[in-house]
């Protein structure tokens, strides 16, 4: 196993076994919010620094990009590496006892994603991805199901519960989908629902604006094992505009014909890769 791989199973278990301390207590954490719809609880906070500090123990000339203390450049020569964390996503769900919320941490070597890691430490299932390597689920190989029609597909999404300006649009895309389908789930954990992508349990997902840490794990798994990761106009915007849509091959196009009839201009403004 890659060092950087190894060390970084090690600071999302340790930051998953932080939170498993405080689930049966959750009503006694300070919550704060940080705007419509988006709390933070001193877990998320504590969870982050942990991750931070094993990471730059091993690796401290790198750089990170964290949810909920920002950007911190690199330096030297190794500042091409960057490790993306988001440390307690599901945040909601973790708040309310909805056993659905991981751990996140993926590293961006010279822009092109290097490793994912997703832990859910009440499952403790470990997902990691090393490139070129594939995708594992507690040390064994993962892959994208072969579904390759809307007839039995299982999909995954997420609600545009914080900014809702693409409310209209999502709702029109999910009325699209769920006719065809077997069904969409909204478990609440963006990090877990790529990794369940990922493992074969959800033939294909979409969600608008995600994050870099919601998403930089999630999406190197999915391509290890053998899905596509596109924006709504079918390019690579994904990590920037934050619209993702993965699906395993086949499924990934009949999915994107059935999204674009509704994409509004504004939307499609957030995918063009900027000239
Ligand atoms: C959220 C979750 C959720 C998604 C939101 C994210 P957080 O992350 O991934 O599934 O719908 O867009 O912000 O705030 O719990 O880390
Ligand atoms: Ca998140
Ligand atoms: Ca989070």
């Amino acid at each position: 196993m890659d060092p950087m791989l190894n060390i970084a199973v090690r600071a999302a278990r340790s930051a998953g076994d932080l939170i498993i301390r405080v689930v049966d207590r959750i009503d006694t954490l300070t919550i704060t919010s940080k705007g419509r719809n988006d709390f933070v609880s001193e877990i998320d906070q504590q969870a982050e620094q942990e991750i931070i500090r094993i990471l730059l123990k091993a690796f401290p000339d790198h750089g990170i990009l964290a949810e909920e203390s920002g950007k911190r450049a690199g330096s030297s020569h190794h500042d091409e590496y960057t490790w993306i964390i988001d440390p307690l996503d599901g945040t909601t769900n973790f708040l309310h006892g909805f056993p659905q919320f991981a751990v996140s941490i993926g590293l961006m070597h010279r822009g092109k994603l290097a490793i994912g890691v997703i832990y859910d430490p009440l499952k403790q299932e470990l997902f990691t991805a090393e490139r070129g390597s594939g995708a594992m689920l507690n040390n064994r190989r993962i892959r994208v199901t072969r579904q390759h029609a809307f007839t039995g597909a299982l999909l995954g999404t997420g609600f545009p519960f914080k900014d809702q300006r693409h409310l209209d649009a999502y709702l029109g895309m999910f009325r699209s989908l769920i006719v065809d389908t077997a069904g969409i789930r909204r478990a609440g954990s963006a990090a877990l629902d790529l990794a369940y992508i990922a493992a074969g349990r959800l033939d294909g997902f979409w969600e608008i604006g995600l994050r870099e840490w919601d998403m930089a794990a999630g999406i190197l798994l999915i391509q290890e094992a053998g899905g596509i990761v596109t924006d709504f106009l079918g390019g690579e915007s994904y990590l920037r505009s934050g619209n993702v849509l993965a699906a395993s091959p086949r499924l990934h196009q009949i999915m994107l014909d059935a999204i674009q009839p509704h994409l509004t201009e504004s939307l499609r403004e957030i995918d063009r890769p900027s000239a």
